[in-house]
C-alpha cells in the first residue's frame, strides 16, 4: 500500500522508505506541519499528532514518527526534548553535559503512530540500547547518530551502513512491529 509520511525530517523519510520498500509498500512524504505539544512522553506527542491529523482530514494511511535519545545518568534527558536540545546546543552540547560522567548508557526510542483509512489509530514502539561516546564519529545518518554506539557494536550509528542501522535501530524495531500489524490485518 502507499503510506503517507508526515515529517519534515529527510533522515526519517530515507530510513522509513528503505524499511518499507522490500515489503512492497511505497511512501509519500506529506508536507503537513503537525503541531508538537510539550509532553512528558513520546507516546503523548504521537497521540496528539494522530488526533490532530485525523481532525484535519489528512489522507490516510499515514505514519508519524517521534523519537529521542534518553541518557540514563541524566534521568532520561534529553528524551522527549531531543529535538529542542539538538536545535539549540546540538550533539556537541550534549557531549559537554556528559563531560565528567563515566556511565554513558543511553537508549534511543521511537514511537510510530499509524492512522488508517477507517480512522483507527495505532502505536508501535522500538528501542535501541547503547552508549554515548566522547566525540562525534561518522558522516552517515542524522541527529545524534555520530555520538551513539549501539550495544554489541564498536561503530556509531553514523558509521554504520543504513541497512545495518535500520536492522537494529529504535525506528527499525518500531517499524517491524508496525509491519507485523499491517500484514496480520492483510493491509
Ligand atoms: P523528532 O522525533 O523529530 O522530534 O526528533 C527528535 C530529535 O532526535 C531530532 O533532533 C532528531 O534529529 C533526533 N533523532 C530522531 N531520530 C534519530 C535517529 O534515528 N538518530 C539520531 N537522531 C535522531
Amino acid at each position: 500500500m502507499n503510506i503517507n509520511l508526515v515529517t519534515s525530517n529527510q533522515g526519517k523519510v530515507e530510513e522509513l522508505t528503505a524499511i518499507l520498500r522490500p515489503f512492497g509498500h511505497t511512501v509519500s512524504q506529506l508536507p503537513v506541519k503537525c503541531p508538537e505539544i510539550q509532553a512528558m512522553t513520546l507516546e503523548e506527542v504521537v497521540d496528539f499528532g494522530l488526533t490532530w491529523l485525523h481532525g484535519q482530514k489528512t489522507p490516510a494511511p499515514l505514519i508519524i514518527d517521534d523519537a529521542g535519545v534518553f541518557v540514563e545518568k541524566l534521568q532520561g534527558f534529553p528524551g522527549v526534548y531531543s529535538r529542542y536540545v539538538h536545535d539549540t546546543i546540538g550533539p556537541q552540547g550534549l557531549l559537554r553535559q556528559l563531560e565528567h560522567i563515566e556511565d554513558r548508557q543511553a537508549s534511543f526510542k521511537c514511537v510510530l503512530g499509524l492512522l488508517l483509512e477507517d480512522g483507527t489509530t495505532h502505536k508501535f514502539v522500538g528501542e535501541c540500547k547503547g552508549r554515548i561516546i566522547h566525540e562525534m564519529r561518522g558522516d552517515g545518518g542524522f541527529g545524534y547518530d555520530p555520538i551513539f554506539i549501539p550495544d554489541g557494536f564498536d561503530r556509531t550509528f553514523a558509521e554504520l551502513p543504513p541497512e545495518e542501522k535500520n536492522e537494529i535501530s529504535h525506528r527499525g524495531r518500531a517499524m517491524q512491529n508496525l509491519l507485523a500489524f499491517i500484514s496480520e490485518k492483510g493491509l
